[in-house]
Order: C-alpha cells, then sequence, then structure tokens
C-alpha cells in the first residue's frame, strides 16, 4: 500500500498553549485508521491541524507527497481531505439534499456531484428517503450521516472522522458503522482517519490505529488485539 497522508512531528496548539507533542502518524491508500485517546487528549485538535484549521508550530503534514500544511482550510479541501467534525456544521433551514450540494463546492467535486450525492444514498439510504426533509429537523444520526455525506461531497480520498457515533442511541451507532462499512467496500480507494470513543466498534473497522494521551503518541499499532486486554485499555485509555 502507499502512504497517503504523512504527519510528521508536529507540534500544535492553540495560541501559546500547545496541545499536540512530536506528533508522527500515516494513513495509507485504502486504509481505515482509528485514532484513539482519552478526553482532552489532543484528538480533535489534530485533525483541525490536518484539516488546516490551525497551523502546526512544527513539523509537516502531506497529502500524496504534496505539503499541506500552512494551506488555508480549503485548499487542503481541494488536496482530498474533508473534515467531518462531532459539532456539525450544517445549515438547518436547508434541505438534506441541498446540504449535500453545497459540499461539492470545489471545481473538481462540482464534476462528480451526481456520482457522490448516488454514493452518499447508497451508504446511508435514509438521506435519500429524506432528501427534501429540513436539515435541522432530522435526528442526531440522521445528521451525523448527513455530515459524514457531506464531507464525501467534496470528493475527498481522506475522511477525516470525529466521534461519528458520540451521543447516539446504539441503532443509529449501528446504522453509522454500517454505513461506513458499505462506504469502504464500494469506494476501496478511499481512506478513513477515524477518532472514536466506542474502542470496540472503531477497532473493528479499522486497519490499525494510534492512541494519544496529552498530546503525544503512546501507542501505534494493532488495535483489535490490544483492546482485548483489560491491562492495555487501562494503560492507554484509562477506563
Ligand atoms: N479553542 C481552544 N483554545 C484553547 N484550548 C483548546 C481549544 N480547543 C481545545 N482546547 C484544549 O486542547 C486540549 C485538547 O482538546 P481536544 O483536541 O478537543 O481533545 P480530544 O478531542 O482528544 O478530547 C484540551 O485541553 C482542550 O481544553
Ligand atoms: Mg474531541
Amino acid at each position: 500500500m502507499s502512504t497517503l497522508l504523512k504527519v510528521d512531528n508536529v507540534d500544535s496548539g492553540y495560541g501559546d498553549i500547545q496541545i499536540l507533542w512530536d506528533v508522527s502518524i500515516s494513513v495509507d491508500r485504502g486504509e481505515v485508521v482509528a485514532v484513539l485517546g482519552p478526553n482532552g487528549a489532543g484528538k480533535t485538535t489534530l485533525l483541525k491541524t490536518i484539516a488546516g484549521l490551525i497551523k502546526p508550530k512544527k513539523g509537516r503534514i502531506t497529502m500524496n507527497g504534496n505539503r499541506i500544511d500552512g494551506l488555508p482550510p480549503e485548499k487542503v479541501v481541494g488536496e482530498g481531505v474533508a473534515l467531518a467534525l462531532a459539532e456539525k456544521e450544517l445549515f438547518p433551514s436547508m434541505t438534506v439534499k441541498e446540504n449535500l450540494q453545497l459540499g461539492a463546492f470545489n471545481k473538481g467535486a462540482r464534476k462528480k456531484l451526481d456520482e457522490n450525492l448516488e454514493l452518499v444514498y447508497s451508504i446511508f439510504p435514509k438521506l435519500r428517503e429524506r432528501e427534501s426533509q429540513r436539515a435541522g429537523t432530522m435526528s442526531g444520526g440522521e445528521q451525523q450521516m448527513l455530515a459524514i455525506g457531506r464531507a464525501l461531497m467534496t470528493d475527498a480520498r481522506l475522511l477525516l472522522l470525529d466521534e461519528p457515533s458520540t451521543g447516539l442511541a446504539p441503532l443509529m451507532v449501528k446504522n453509522i458503522f454500517t454505513g461506513l462499512r458499505r462506504l469502504m467496500e464500494t469506494k476501496t480507494e478511499l481512506s478513513i482517519l477515524l477518532v472514536e470513543q466506542r474502542i470496540g466498534q472503531a477497532a473493528e473497522l479499522s486497519d490499525r490505529g494510534y492512541i494519544l494521551s496529552n498530546g503525544h503518541v503512546v501507542y501505534e499499532g494493532d488495535i483489535r488485539q490490544g483492546i482485548a486486554t483489560q491491562a492495555f485499555v487501562k494503560k492507554y485509555l484509562g477506563v
């Protein structure tokens, strides 16, 4: 497999407050990579730094060999990176379909709008059923599907997902993960960097993962095996 995203020795944070310390991670083409870690570890900060919402203080980030750190967020989208945040940024008074269409704002994505809309509807059939409904009236889980769908509409090669299952009822969590699994089966060259609190589900979907603690990468490798042992979970995830 070849490397798609590479984060090398990145320091990042907010103003004078440093959150990430010398963080290095990579994602190959077609891979699902989990990022786990306790609350406040810096997981969201990492995703925001990759997406160009925060400029790293040190290190480099490349997509497909092209440097993306320091680029404004919309240019990072143009390099194939799309972020779906836990706190969704949907347009509540617009319909589901309009929200999805708005995801395809960059040039490359506009050309593939129909194809990507079909992809989104095929992984989350609920969105097709509800395409004329206003986004603000959708349930939490449906809005999460919409946020992921909108990220896909940018014609992303790398999806950054920030806790897609947080706050959702078990059935909805299942629907989200089923959709993601279907997505990876349909679009095999896509990659996902998945931040999750639900370590079991994240481990099942991902090929491998990293654990962040206090802004440091403290573990890198197989997650499925690791979380099967209590000592591992206690040591790295503090639960
Ligand atoms: N806008 C901000 N300004 C200052 N500090 C922040 C900001 N956002 C997050 N932080 C701090 O950064 C640390 C890591 O937060 P975050 O990346 O959200 O962690 P996680 O997603 O792993 O829970 C926390 O201590 C948090 O308080
Ligand atoms: Mg977070």
